[in-house]
């Protein structure tokens, strides 16, 4: 069974802004042996990350990353059963929170992860994909 799930948390201060990019090359392999796809927004002290994949594997890799001490304030946004995966092309592809806050707040001017529906967050997630979906 396929599951995707979305949460949302806050980075520690002592951690460098571009902690996923320096460590998006050993989450992918990671991920890639567990057959997990999905995505990880960063930047602004903020993580929104989208997983995917064998409900089982994803619930391990979600409690690991619940239990990692360089982000805190982890709230579950999101979890439901797939038939098919949306980011299927990638072990963990990376967007800047930035570039996510911009087109989701086209629909929703005041979106805070926290205090949002996080059906809209993943949606446009998926649509953002969709529009860039060269791997
Ligand atoms: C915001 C955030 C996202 C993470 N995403 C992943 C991920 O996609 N895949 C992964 O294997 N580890 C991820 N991690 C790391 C895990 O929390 C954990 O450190 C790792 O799975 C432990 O692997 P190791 O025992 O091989 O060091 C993430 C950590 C943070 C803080």
């Amino acid at each position: 069974m396929l599951i995707r799930l979305l949460y949302v948390s806050k980075q520690i201060a002592s951690l460098p802004s571009n902690f996923a990019e320096i460590n998006l090359d050993r989450f992918r392999k990671s991920n890639q042996l567990n057959d997990i796809t999905g995505v990880l927004c960063g930047g602004e002290g903020v993580f929104l990350q989208v997983l995917e994949g064998y409900r089982s594997k994803v619930n391990k890799l979600y409690t690991e990353i619940c239990r990692d001490d360089r982000h805190t304030d982890i709230e579950l946004l999101h979890y439901e059963e797939i038939n098919e995966r949306a980011f299927y092309a990638w072990s963990m592809d990376y967007i800047p929170i930035s570039t996510l806050y911009e087109m989701i707040r086209i629909k929703v001017p005041d979106f805070d992860p926290y205090l949002s529906s996080g059906k809209l967050a993943i949606n446009c997630v998926i649509d953002y994909l969709r529009l860039n979906d060269e791997p």
